[in-house]
């Protein structure tokens, strides 16, 4: 049995690198070291493991005794979501928490926001000039932040909704460039170390958001509507197996990780997917075409429903996944993955989903963009991950789905866009995600005349 390969480089260096040239990192260790390496990044250790049979190994168990998927591990989302944050709790807890959290994400309910994610995209377009200059990546923060506001915290208008919109968008903002990504791999330059300390602001900041959404909360339960559709309602009506519900304190915590998972991550998504499908003018026809043979233009449910349309959705996730990696696992007894055994309990694993997607002998050629790849080959869960796996699976996947190819779908189809120059754009970090490097810079030409069903 091998011993799981390791880089020579220093854990400062390596963390350095893991923060301001990741995916150079990944690569770089990948042909060296291959499917799985133990990778130093200051005091933290894991192994990357971008294997499919060695993932599938791992997130098919990772709620039993072997290999668990333990909150403590992130402790450095700490002080952006709180103690009581789903991604934070471990074993019986977190499982408990999945399961009150998840119902609202998923089947029929999901449905409810089809409408919601096409209007609203609907509406800000509708606030644009004709050929007015913008960044797809600020477009596409307003449209999830709208979503995630109206959708999870029933928020539509008023002065709590403005002001939580701008504060929210300003606390996510403070950690989005590499440099000051640093502030989340070094939680200590995050405490407040007087008034010109990034902390001083962080902690301002995080004051104000607090005192809103208790707010919001107390009001809210104070007139419990059951029959209204946001998540946020569905919370503070859920109860566990002993029937309690969450604490206000356990809500505000759900609400701050459900935007900060599924905020940045979606609006980056459907910002690399518009540059795509206008980087290869014919990816955009393509879609137009089946859009409008479907009819499906006005109709967000059958928007969801388009192969092609998913297609470039997946490939989109698949080329830079926005989450690098998933969260981590830990080992507790021995075991194999491919041609190693792993047998000291404590040692972390974490799944390299971007490696993952970049395997020759998965996707020929991973560097192109081909949504065709996902219509010729049905992809298995361990081979295609863009939302992780095992326990801590997405929750919002669903969510996620439905508002990039919904709001994919209405721009390609109602709206003229071009790309302001023809320049390449390349990846960057962005917090803890895969952004990109500036915001793909697009004009918008004007509304486009949509053929009817009967036109087509
Ligand atoms: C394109 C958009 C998104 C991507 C790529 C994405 C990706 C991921 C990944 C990779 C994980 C970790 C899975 C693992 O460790 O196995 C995760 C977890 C999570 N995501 Fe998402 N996500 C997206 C959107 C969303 C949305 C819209 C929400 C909710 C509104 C959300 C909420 C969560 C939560 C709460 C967790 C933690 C689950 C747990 O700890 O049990 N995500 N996501």
């Amino acid at each position: 049995m091998k011993t799981v390969p390791t880089p020579k480089t220093s854990p400062y260096l390596q963390l350095l690198n893991w923060i301001f040239r990741p995916l150079e990192y990944m690569e770089a260790n990948f042909q060296r070291c291959g499917d799985l390496f133990l990778a130093r990044w200051g005091m933290l250790e894991w192994i990357l493991v971008s294997h499919p049979d060695a993932l599938k190994t791992i997130l098919t168990q990772d709620s039993g005794d072997v290999v668990s998927a333990p909150g403590e591990v992130s402790a450095i989302l700490k002080p952006l979501l709180g103690d009581n944050s789903v991604i934070l709790q471990s074993g019986d807890k977190h499982r408990q928490r999945r399961k009150l959290i998840m119902p609202p994400f998923h089947g029929e309910r999901l449905k409810v926001y089809a409408d919601l994610i096409q209007n609203i995209t609907r509406s800000l377009m509708g606030e644009m000039r004709d050929g007015q200059t913008f960044q797809a990546r600020d477009l596409t923060q307003k449209l999830a932040m709208r979503v995630i506001l109206q959708a999870v915290f029933g928020l539509h208008e008023g002065d709590r909704y403005r002001r939580l919109e701008t504060l929210l968008a300003e606390r996510l903002d403070m950690l989005s460039s590499p440099i000051a990504s640093t502030l989340i791999f070094f939680p200590a330059l995050q405490r407040n170390y007087g008034a010109w300390s990034p902390g001083a602001k962080i902690a301002q900041q995080s004051q104000e958001i607090d005192s809103l959404l208790y707010a919001e909360i107390k009001a809210r339960r104070a007139s419990l509507d059951p029959t209204r559709k946001d998540i946020l309602s569905l919370l503070l009506l859920a109860k566990d197996d002993a029937g309690n519900g969450l604490t206000d304190e356990e809500l505000r915590d759900e609400l701050m990780t459900l935007l900060v998972a599924g905020h940045e991550t979606t609006a980056t998504a459907l910002a690399w997917s518009l540059y795509w499908t206008h980087h290869h003018p014919q990816i955009k026809e393509k879609v137009r075409q089946e859009i409008e043979a479907d009819g499906a233009i006005d109709n967000a449910i059958a928007l969801t429903k388009l192969p092609y349309l998913e297609a470039v959705c997946n490939e989109t996730l698949r080329i830079y996944p926005v989450a690098m990696l998933t969260f981590g696992r830990m080992i507790h007894q021995p075991i194999t993955l491919l041609d190693y055994t792993l047998d000291e309990p404590g040692r972390l694993l974490v799944g390299c989903i971007y490696l993952l997607h970049r395997r020759e002998d998965l996707y020929p050629q991973p560097q192109e963009f081909r949504p065709e790849r996902f219509l010729e080959r049905q992809y298995s869960a361990y081979e295609f991950m863009p939302f992780g796996g095992g326990a801590r699976r997405c929750i919002g996947y669903a969510l996620a789905m439905y508002e990039l190819k919904i709001a994919l779908g209405t721009l390609l189809t109602h709206y003229d866009l071009e790309m302001a120059s023809d320049r390449p754009v390349r990846p960057e970090r962005r917090g803890l995600t895969l952004g990109m490097k500036g915001g793909v810079e697009m004009v918008f030409k004007g509304k486009r005349s949509v053929p009817t069903p009967a036109m087509v």
